[in-house]
């Protein structure tokens, strides 16, 4: 949830780690934005300025009262656990005498037993957190190597968290750890870097190391060590990031989610690209499993939150119609808790695009213990929930940073459709010229987005005039039913606006009773050149609720006219194949929330209460 950014440079003090920081955290700032701060090492010792507010509350405070020259420094955006978002509870926190600064990401558990414990020995609390705790006790533990004080300090603290923490006598260290929240580090020339994620660094370095469960990294301007709680050295692994720093920036879109909505025709198509070989067979290299125990496998269980989620119930009815495996998607949150029936022979797709989603990693844990194999669909490299898999399967996406999440969702749904493609080539469930097909249909899908975001004139003309409308509905069918969840979703939060997504076919068994004069119902059509009789009995659910006062907004497939009779508005989009439309009839849901979002006047962005990546149960 919070970002953390650490920076360690040349001796000489100077202005680039506070530069260094704060570009960080303004590429950061996605995953919290109650409250900013950071801690200098400097030759007068430790300094820090912290606020309530956004990163930019902050800036104009440093910009009024400049900080000193630094060798080393630590920044963070909170997003508030334990304490409200005010300025004595950003990060960071100081120890009482003022040696020892501390950021945190997470939440420590045990922390009412350690502050009773601290304040029983006289320590006075400057903060409601959890965090404030760590900084004293890395005082106390401290004598004269700020890493051993880490791995002392880290033993005793339950729950989770990512800490990074600076010692004024250490001008040349900063040190950070790691249990269940993520971690990764930047290696430049002379000066090396610690981030939530790469994109606190990736202005500066594209070379990376992954830290792992339970280790204490040591940042020196020429080093960087790794070891584990014990004290024992760890073999660090190096990757490089396979996107740079423009990726991260809007690109002169008008905020981060219309810019990751037009950069969709790439996400599916890099997300495609090198995945077959000479002969058209499709080699995902990625899944390192067996193919033996993949050919035994007799159910898949999807796991994610959110969107991920969404986009799993939709792989869903492709994967089953694929390769005739029973696949169930359930929220990560309650997989662990009902006792799930997983096996050997089951397979766990986990699907994140953080690759940090706590619930979601909780779940990865237990269907391991249980003897599942865990594949992860997930976007970022050097992330938790990949590295805990016994496989993983990487969307291309590149960095998502607006806190709705739209080119993910495309890659998430395109990843899993190549998992399904894959098994039924390998059980033999699909015939090599079947799944051909399928893949070239994958591949116009690019062009078919492009084709809806040049045509999005009239969606968010209708979004604005729309802007005040107390509530919208949204209905749909097969897969068209996951897309009017997430239609649903994506306005609920960006635009605060009442919404809820219902399979159409449940109209009459309740929600119809919400239909009243003037309400907008977005809904999905399914192809008249699909499923049976599917696209005739939507076309009925139109006048049903058209009969009753509603304002049908409907996304048809184009030259599908038996819609304009009872459609209030109607927009079209590319005939696609029905397993994939859902690639398609999403683009215009997104495109509206984030419309009428901008046209309420919205933080499209940084949408209230949340944060991109749930890093916390
Ligand atoms: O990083 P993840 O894909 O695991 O995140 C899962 C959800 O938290 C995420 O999709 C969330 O629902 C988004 N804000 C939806 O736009």
């Amino acid at each position: 949830m919070c970002g953390i950014v650490g920076y360690v440079g040349p001796q000489t003090p100077g202005p680039r780690p506070l530069e260094v920081v704060m570009g960080g955290l303004a590429r950061l700032e996605y995953r919290g934005y109650d409250s900013a701060g950071v801690a200098l090492v400097t030759p007068q010792g430790l300094v820090s300025a912290k606020r309530a507010g956004k990163l930019g509350v902050l800036a104009a405070d440093l910009e009024a009262a400049p900080l000193p020259p630094a060798t080393a420094a630590i920044g963070h955006t909170r997003w508030a656990t334990h304490g409200a978002p005010t300025d004595s509870n950003a990060h960071p926190h100081l120890s009482e005498d003022g040696t020892v600064a501390v950021i945190h990401n997470g939440i420590i558990e045990n922390f009412i037993q350690l502050r009773a414990e601290l304040a029983a020995d006289g320590v006075a609390f400057s903060s409601d957190t959890d965090t404030e705790t760590v900084a004293h006790l890395l005082a106390r533990a401290y004598d004269g190597d700020l890493t051993t004080a880490m791995r002392t300090v880290a033993k005793r603290l339950q729950g989770t968290f990512t800490l990074l923490a600076v010692h004024a006598d250490a001008p040349d260290t900063v040190v950070g750890t790691r249990h269940d929240s993520p971690l990764v580090v930047g290696l430049g020339e002379g000066e090396n870097f610690l981030g939530s994620d790469v994109a606190a660094f990736i202005a500066h370095t594209r070379e990376a190391v992954e830290l792992g469960q339970d280790q204490v990294v040591t940042l020196t301007p020429d080093g960087v060590e790794v070891v584990d709680f014990d004290g024992n050295p760890v073999a660090p692994k190096r990757y490089t990031v396979d996107w740079d720093a423009s990726a991260a920036e809007k690109g002169g879109f008008a905020s981060f989610m219309d810019k990751e909505i037009h950069d969709q025709p790439h996400a599916v198509a890099d997300t495609l690209l090198g995945r077959t070989d000479a002969a058209g067979h499709l080699v995902l290299d990625e899944i390192r499993v067996d193919e033996t125990v993949l050919r035994q496998i007799d159910k898949i269980i999807v796991i994610a939150c959110g969107t991920a989620a969404y986009a799993g119930q939709v792989a869903k009815y492709a994967i089953e119609h694929w390769c005739r495996i029973p696949v169930e998607v359930e929220l990560a949150h309650e997989f662990r808790y009902r006792d799930p029936v997983v096996n050997a022979k089951t397979l766990v797709v986990a699907v994140s695009q953080s690759g940090e989603t706590m619930d979601t990693l909780m779940a990865v844990r237990h269907a391991r213990e249980q003897g599942a194999t865990v594949l992860a669909i997930v976007n970022t490299h050097g992330s938790t929930i990949p590295r805990e898999s016994d496989a993983v399967l990487y969307t291309h996406a590149g960095p998502e940073v607006a806190v709705a999440s739209t080119k993910a969702f495309l890659a998430q749904i395109t990843a899993a459709y190549l998992l399904g493609l894959y098994l039924a080539q390998l059980r033999g469930t699909k015939f090599p010229d079947e799944i051909a097909e399928i893949l070239d249909d994958l591949r116009e899908i690019p062009a078919k987005v492009q084709q809806v975001l040049d045509e999005a004139g009239p969606v968010r003309e209708a979004a604005v005039e729309m802007k005040d409308v107390p509530s919208v509905l949204f209905l749909g069918r097969h897969v068209g039913y996951p897309v009017a969840m997430e239609g649903a979703l994506k306005l609920k939060e960006i635009a605060y606006l009442h919404a809820e997504g219902f399979a159409a076919g449940e109209l009459k068994h309740g929600p119809i009773a919400l239909i009243e004069d003037g309400q907008p119902v977005f809904v999905i059509v399914p192809s008249p050149r699909g499923r049976d009789s599917l696209h005739s009995k939507v076309v009925s659910n139109i006048q049903e609720i058209r009969a009753r006062g509603a304002r049908p907004l409907v996304i048809a497939e184009e030259g599908d006219t038996d819609v304009l009779p009872f459609a209030d508005r109607v927009f079209f989009v590319p005939k696609t194949a029905s397993l994939l439309a859902p690639l398609v009839a999403v683009v215009p849901l997104q495109i509206f929330a984030c419309a009428l979002a901008a046209a309420k006047g919205l933080d499209v962005d940084q949408p209230r209460n949340l944060a991109k990546s749930v890093t916390v149960e």
